[in-house]
């Protein structure tokens, strides 16, 4: 195993410019301007995953966009590792504030990584993310130095609330059995200090449409005497939280999972710079739920953000006048044991309910999943743990993230195993913002790291 350094070390241009080829293909799968592009994107991975010498690849076709499947099986008796992740990547707008086009990879330095980073929409989520399976399978294949069975599922419409991979585990259960489901599409805290994502929050997304008037109106002969649904909208989103900021919908806190003194004392043993975190935003100060630190405000509790909101006239200079409609789009994060579905119906009764009369409301439901939080005591995060502190020369500290795979509590569901979660990325790389990128570090230790893995998984599997 030692010399995977060596192998990385020899190789490191050809896998740099590799990534750089899938980079360049816009694989957006919420516009479907890109459709072919996604769809071409699934062909990329699939020629990638017969190259690094997996037995048996497939395109499966769904009512969305395709999921390349692939396997190399070594032995029944061994361990099989289902290794996930997404070849699709949010849109790219605002363009106009990238310092380099996201669909032409560069590699640049920044401060938090002097040995450069490649920068694309996709460079870290998760394209980046997601080859460094490829290549670490590459070597293990090579160095025939495989250990176990490998499966691979890599979506295309993750980034839109993986609607068609629920559809293709429900109706795959046999074919994607698996003894641990690792993914690398989440974060750690630095390049000095590994950490393991042990939590996701879970989601649910909703749209409201506030109707006032039956037509846009002169706001000077109308102006005071109708409800103006900008305004009422603006409100209604107000109320949703109290002066100190928890959420004010009626049961929406019923089930959260309120973590013990001793497990919070724990989290906030993580190195963590308050300064550090304001001045990478340029902000004076944090703002959150009352009582609870910022680590706790992005991880362990659940919160309501507007992620949108128009209505009425944007464009330049004045036009005076009463919309006849307003809208939001809004995300609500949860941790466990919210149910995303009640909750989203508990958002929309509650959100209809606080209306006045001069308006009508309809919320629309967008996609939604649950938390999911693994043991820290299985084999899989013990086996990651020894990965990473052997190739950091660090011990890795479990963290709960803020973010969604909302797939990830159905495959526990489906498949009834645990997922791993191990993430390269820092949440400086910007991932959906403009200028996301990924270290090459990042990338070449991951690459390092996961045949490490896939070691003492089978080691500890005994
Ligand atoms: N890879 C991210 C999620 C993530 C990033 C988790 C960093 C933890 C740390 C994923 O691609 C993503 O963006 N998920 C969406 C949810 C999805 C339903 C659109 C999210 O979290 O907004
Ligand atoms: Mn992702
Ligand atoms: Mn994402």
């Amino acid at each position: 195993m030692d010399n995977i350094k060596n192998y990385v070390q020899e190789n490191k241009d050809r896998f740099i410019n590799e990534l750089i080829e899938l980079l360049k293909i816009p694989s957006v799968s919420a516009d479907s301007a890109y459709s072919q592009d996604v769809i071409n994107t699934a062909d990329a991975v699939k020629a990638s995953l017969e190259k690094a010498g997996c037995d048996f690849v497939e395109i499966c076709e769904t009512p969305g966009y395709p999921i390349v499947y692939a396997e190399k099986t070594i032995d029944k008796n061994l361990p099989t590792i289902l290794v996930y992740g997404h070849y699709d990547v949010q849109p790219a707008d605002p363009i106009e504030l990238w310092t380099s086009p996201p669909f032409e990879p560069v590699i640049k330095k920044t401060e938090l990584h002097p040995d450069g980073a490649i920068f694309a929409r996709g460079a870290c989520d998760d394209k980046g993310q997601m080859y460094m399976h490829v290549k670490a399978l590459e070597y293990m294949v090579k160095n025939n130095t495989l250990p176990c069975n490998v499966k691979f599922m890599i979506e295309g419409e993750e980034e839109v609330g993986s609607p068609s991979l629920a559809w293709f585990v429900e109706r795959n259960q046999e074919k994607l059995k698996n003894d641990v489901i690792l993914i690398s599409d989440t974060g750690m805290i630095s390049n000095t200090q590994p950490s393991i994502t042990t939590g996701l929050r879970g989601l649910s997304y909703v749209e409201v449409e506030v109707t006032g008037p039956n037509r846009d109106l002169h706001s000077g002969l109308y102006g005071g005497a109708v409800a103006n649904p900008i305004n009422i909208l603006a409100k209604m989103i107000a109320s949703l939280h109290d002066e100190n900021n928890h959420i004010t919908i009626p049961g929406f806190y019923d089930r959260v999972e309120e973590l013990s003194r001793e497990e919070r004392d724990e989290m906030a043993k993580a190195p963590f710079s308050l300064d550090a975190y304001k001045k990478a935003l340029d902000i004076e100060d944090v703002y959150g739920e009352a009582t609870y630190t910022t680590n706790e405000r992005n991880s362990i509790r659940p919160t309501l953000d507007v992620n949108g909101i128009w209505g009425g006239y944007t464009g330049e200079g004045a036009k005076t006048v009463i919309a006849s409609k307003a809208f939001a789009k809004i995300s609500m994060r949860l941790v466990p044991d919210q149910e995303w579905n009640e909750i989203t119906e508990l958002f929309t009764k509650h959100f209809e309910s606080i209306a006045p009369k001069g308006v009508t409301v309809k919320v629309k439901p967008h996609h939604g999943g649950q938390a999911y939080v693994t043991p820290i005591d299985s084999i899989g995060y013990r086996a990651a743990a020894s990965a990473y502190e052997e190739s950091f020369g660090i011990k890795p500290i479990p963290v709960r993230s803020g973010g969604s795979i909302p797939i990830v509590a159905l495959f526990e569901k489906e498949l009834k195993s645990k997922t791993i979660m191990m993430g390269f990325g820092l949440d400086s790389d910007a991932i959906h913002s403009p200028n996301e990128h990924f270290g090459i570090f990042n990338y070449l230790k991951g690459i390092e790291t996961i045949p490490l893995f896939y070691k003492y998984f089978t080691e500890m599997s005994k």
